[in-house]
Parts: C-alpha cells; sequence; structure tokens
C-alpha cells in the first residue's frame, strides 16, 4: 500500500474528531472498513472520477472546484492533502485549511521530494503559525504534521484562486480560464500545433454527403481551447468532456463567452456519455510522466474508438517522444502521423477496429 495513503489512515485513527481529506488528481482507491469510522470523514475532490468512487463506497464526498464555503470554518479536528501538481491550488488548499481547522487542529500535507513538499510545508508551517515538523516515509515522499495556531501571515499567492481570467487569440476567440484547469494561462503549444493540422485532417475525412451535422467531441477540453475553435471546420454539434470541475465550469464558460451552443460534460474518460461523433479531438493529460504502458492512454484511445462513427477519426496530440502509436494500433486500422514538429506529433485514427473490448 502507498506509504502516503498508509500515513493518512494512521492519521484518521489517531484523529477522535471530524476530518476533511482533500483529494486532487493522485488517485485514490479507497477501502472504506480501513477508515474505521468512516462518518467522521469528509472528501472533498476536483475530480468526478474520484467523486464517483467515493462515493459508490459510500463515502461522503463533496465535487466542486475546492470550493471550501460549503464548510463550515473552524470544524475539522484534521485535514489531509497530497499536493497537486499545481502551486496554485497546493496555496489555496493551504489559506483554506486555516479557516476550516479548530484552533490547534492538524494540517497533514504530503507529496514527492520533486513536488515540492518541503518548500510547501516551510509555507504552510509559517502560514499556521506553528513549529515546523516533517518527517521522510520513503525516498522520494515526506510527511508533514502541523499544528494551526492562526498566525498573521498573509495568504499564499494562489492567483485569486476563484477568480477567472479571459485569454484572447487575434482570430477574435476568447477563452475563459482559471487556476485549477490545465495549463490554465497559457494556450497551449501541443493543442495550437494540433489545430495547425486541422485542415489536412478535415481533407481525409470521408463524411457522407447528406450528414445534417458534423459533430465533434473534446476529450479532455480543459478550458475549451480546441471546443471552441471548432466552428471555424465546420462541426456544428460541440461536446467537450474533462473529469475536471474547474475546467468543466471554463470550458461552459468559454462557449458561453464566443456565443456558441454545446454540451460540456463532467466524465471520467467520458464515461456515459453514449452520442456518437465525427471526430474526436484530443490533447490527452500524456505529458508528464505519461507512459504507453499506463492505463490512461488506453482508456483515452478506447473512449475515441468507442465514440467516434464508423467513418469518423480522432486527431490527437502527444509529446514527440511517446510511442502511442503501437498502442493506438489495437484500436484503430489506421494511424498516422500527420505532423511532427520534434516536441509534439499529431497523430489521426481512423477505421475503428472490432472485436477490441469498449473503452
Ligand atoms: C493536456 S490537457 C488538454 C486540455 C485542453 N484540451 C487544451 O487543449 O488546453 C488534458 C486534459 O485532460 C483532462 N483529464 C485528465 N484526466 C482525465 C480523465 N480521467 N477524464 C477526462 N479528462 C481528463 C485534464 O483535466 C486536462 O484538462
Amino acid at each position: 500500500m502507498n506509504l502516503i495513503y498508509q500515513a493518512f489512515l494512521q492519521a484518521i485513527k489517531e484523529c477522535s474528531g471530524s476530518v476533511l481529506w482533500v483529494v486532487d488528481e493522485h488517485a485514490l482507491t479507497i477501502n472504506p472498513t480501513q477508515l474505521g469510522d468512516s462518518s467522521k470523514v469528509t472528501f472533498i475532490t476536483n475530480r468526478v472520477d474520484q467523486k464517483d468512487a467515493l462515493a459508490e463506497s459510500g463515502l461522503n464526498c463533496l465535487y466542486s472546484d475546492f470550493d471550501f464555503t460549503e464548510l463550515h470554518q473552524h470544524t475539522f479536528d484534521l485535514v489531509l492533502y497530497r499536493v497537486s501538481k499545481e502551486k496554485a491550488i497546493v496555496h489555496h488548499v493551504i489559506n483554506q485549511t486555516a479557516n476550516l481547522l479548530k484552533p490547534q487542529g492538524q494540517f497533514v500535507l504530503a507529496g514527492g521530494k520533486n513536488e515540492g513538499i518541503k518548500t510547501y510545508a516551510d509555507k504552510a508551517t509559517k502560514y499556521l503559525g506553528c513549529n515546523k515538523h516533517i518527517e521522510k516515509l520513503s525516498k522520494d515522499d515526506w510527511i508533514s504534521t502541523l499544528e494551526n495556531n492562526h498566525s498573521d501571515e498573509s495568504p499564499l499567492d494562489d492567483k485569486d484562486y476563484s477568480q477567472s481570467i479571459e485569454l484572447s487569440e487575434p482570430e477574435g476567440l476568447t477563452f475563459i480560464s482559471k487556476p485549477g484547469v490545465f495549463g490554465w494561462n497559457k494556450i497551449d503549444q501541443g493543442s495550437a500545433f494540433l489545430l495547425e493540422q486541422m485542415p489536412e485532417f478535415m481533407k481525409r475525412l470521408n463524411l457522407s454527403k447528406d450528414q445534417a451535422t458534423n459533430s465533434v467531441l473534446d476529450l479532455g477540453c480543459g478550458y475549451g481551447y480546441l471546443l471552441a475553435n471548432m466552428p471555424a471546420f465546420g462541426f456544428t454539434t460541440l461536446v467537450g468532456t474533462d473529469n475536471n470541475a474547474a475546467a468543466i465550469a471554463s470550458a461552459k464558460a468559454t462557449l458561453e463567452t464566443n456565443g456558441l451552443e454545446g454540451n460540456v460534460i463532467a466524465a471520467n474518460c467520458a464515461e456515459g456519455i453514449d452520442q456518437k461523433f465525427d471526430v474526436v479531438v484530443c490533447n490527452p493529460p500524456f505529458h508528464q510522466g505519461f507512459s504507453v504502458e499506463s492505463e490512461m492512454t488506453e482508456r483515452f484511445l478506447a473512449a475515441a474508438r468507442r465514440l467516434l462513427t464508423s467513418g469518423g477519426a480522432a486527431i490527437f496530440v502527444v509529446n514527440a517522444f511517446i510511442p502511442v502509436e503501437s498502442k493506438a494500433k489495437h484500436f484503430f486500422k489506421k494511424v498516422d502521423e500527420l505532423a511532427n514538429n520534434k516536441k509534439f506529433k499529431v497523430i489521426r485514427l481512423a477505421g475503428k477496429k472490432p472485436f477490441h473490448r469498449e473503452g
């Protein structure tokens, strides 16, 4: 069992009061029996898959973009948090924890050395006004147990976590984004590279002439960059999906701001979406640490295959060094590289292979 998870369970066991467990992108499989009295534990997550898994296990879970306002201030005896990848989220959670914990309540913060856990522990120590306490759990992982003493320190810079920003493009589209969304304050270079290949991709698309609508799904839509660009290629039915609450709200706002009709659906790898699409566009979460062996690659490819019409095609952008083609060949008959700029490559997937397990 993961050592951080084990340490969190131990902290829950030792706590007689109420517990808040903040869950971000690090997948968590909780066995409720390991929690002891699970009624004292509340989970909060911004990932719909985590929310579903926790709710299925009968656990008390809130799903939001880490909006802690629905929780009462100074009610928790213990807050547990495995740090997120994005700094603004970590700072937001540390700032909010000071309000959520009772005086002298405990904040248990954990994570990898390369995730900046030591720096975060220092910042949290200062903000909570307590003595520093950090321990090594393994070669990579550290855990810090801190007490809430309410200092007069200013809150950490969370980039104004709840506020949205506007990103504008010369072509006239405006994107609404916010901290907590993937690459929230910029246009992703991989996605921009994918868009450059769209004219060539569309030329090869074999849609029937009498097709009333050209439908497109943006799988892992973030704040809706690819999705909002799709009408320029003739798409009239727009659907975006992501598992992150901040992304869902932002993509909806992006469509609205640009006067575009569309649907944005919170789902884990498009689970539960049944509609078929002529095109799936995707900039998957393959960038850091994503290996072709990973289950996530398979799930994104399987979802694209499942959701395409028989004559449809998908367009994926991935880091140039990721050998995604070998995996894609299990799902599609045609796997072609449309472009490669040494940093990213854009892959066209067409011809759904029959008899493969549905994703
Ligand atoms: C590389 S980003 C691309 C975002 C957006 N399409 C863009 O171009 O800016 C990948 C997206 O996949 C989403 N994602 C990660 N895991 C997911 C999952 N299991 N199901 C659905 N979306 C997921 C992330 O939240 C993120 O928004």
